[in-house]
């Protein structure tokens, strides 16, 4: 078992599959300067089994796919496929325009949930925020999902003037369709622009659905990054990730790999663990994966705290969320 100084378990892997993506967030990639990572340094579809198999020795019960966009991988389907038969939970964090090609790969490979980002529900403002026009493609990707019966979550970034006026338009959307919308709190990334301003905090957004809506807490499960609630009568439910004014990271439970085979202990760490020159070369991973655990900060990978309106954006060092995975 993975366990920590802070006596924290961890068997929840996220694996990136690539750093690259058919759309375009600012949030999430910089404008400019960024360059994917070469195919040569990308772990290759052997690779990921066999570090996803090193992990689930080491008591990971649940992985999450992630990218940039996982399914803009060329073999992602047999990614999908091979890790499916390890006993574990799979799961993908996905933009949604690809999944109408992969939900028949994903039903069968076992995948019973899936998380969908989707910031607005307007297609000019999602031209807006992801240069690429697919507004409408994401949206009916999700009823396609919902229709074959998988459990569906929506992430939508909440971003003050932006989208913050559509939140009580995701809470409609919850009535009749059964959807669990996130809204999560703007983090800082690289070059991403991020200022204290612009993050709309969990408290402002409850105090938003109040003014049209009642609703009530959920119970939630250990580990959840999201607080969640329901307006009674809706058949989905909404939730909130508080990451940056009241951080859960005491109940972490998270490990990540990015698709050039570092190993991060925390979404905000700056040390990596580099596993996939380590496997190439024929080296003990396990022993690194335990060491990198046992370095793992208590909070925020130990670059910044709760008091997130005194942060300085630019002191923090860490990759962009495209080449972490979230
Ligand atoms: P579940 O497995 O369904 O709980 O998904 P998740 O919320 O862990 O994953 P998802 O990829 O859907 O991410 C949703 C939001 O939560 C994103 O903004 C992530 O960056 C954030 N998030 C995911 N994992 C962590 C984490 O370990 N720490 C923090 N602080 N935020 C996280
Ligand atoms: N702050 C908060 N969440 C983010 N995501 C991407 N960038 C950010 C950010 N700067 C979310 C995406 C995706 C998830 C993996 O992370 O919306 O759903
Ligand atoms: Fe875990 Fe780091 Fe996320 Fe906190 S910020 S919950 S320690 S991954």
């Amino acid at each position: 078992m993975l366990i920590d100084k802070y006596n924290r378990v961890h068997n929840y892997l996220r694996i990136s599959l690539t750093d690259n993506c058919n759309l375009r967030c600012f949030y999430c990639m910089p404008e400019e300067d960024y360059e994917f990572t070469r195919q040569s340094h990308l772990m290759q579809a052997d690779e990921i089994e066999s570090l996803a198999k090193t992990f689930v020795q080491l008591g990971v019960n649940k992985i999450r796919l992630t990218g940039g966009e996982p399914l803009v991988r060329k073999d992602a389907a047999d990614i999908i496929r091979r890790l499916g038969k390890l006993p574990v939970k799979l799961t993908l964090t996905t933009n949604g325009t690809r999944l109408h090609e992969f939900v028949d790969v994903l039903e069968d490979a076992g995948v019973r949930s899936l998380n969908v980002s989707l910031d607005t529900l307007q297609a000019e403002t999602f031209q807006h925020l992801t240069r690429r026009d697919q507004f409408q493609k994401v949206y009916d990707n999700i009823q396609l999902l919902i229709s074959r019966n998988f459990h569906v979550k929506v992430n939508v970034v909440v971003m003050k003037g932006l989208n913050d006026g559509e939140i009580n338009d995701f809470i409609a959307w919850t009535k009749n369709t059964p959807v669990h919308v996130r809204f999560i709190e703007f983090m800082p990334f690289s070059g991403n622009r991020w200022t204290s301003n612009q993050v709309f905090t969990w408290q402002q957004i409850l105090q938003v659905v109040e003014q049209q809506n009642s609703f009530l807490p959920l119970k939630n499960e250990a580990h959840d990054t999201a607080k969640g609630y329901i307006v009674p009568g809706h058949a989905g439910t909404f939730s909130v990730i508080s990451t940056m004014s009241a951080p859960f990271c005491s109940s972490c439970n998270r490990m990540r790999l990015t698709a050039d085979g570092k190993m991060k202990n925390c979404l905000f760490a700056e040390k990596e663990m580099d596993l996939l020159t380590a496997l190439r070369n024929g080296q003990d991973v396990t022993q690194l994966i335990s060491q990198n655990i046992s370095d793992k900060a208590k909070e925020l990978g130990g670059q910044f705290t709760a008091n997130f309106e005194h942060i300085n954006a630019d002191a923090i060092h860490n990759r962009s969320m495209i080449g972490i995975g979230g």
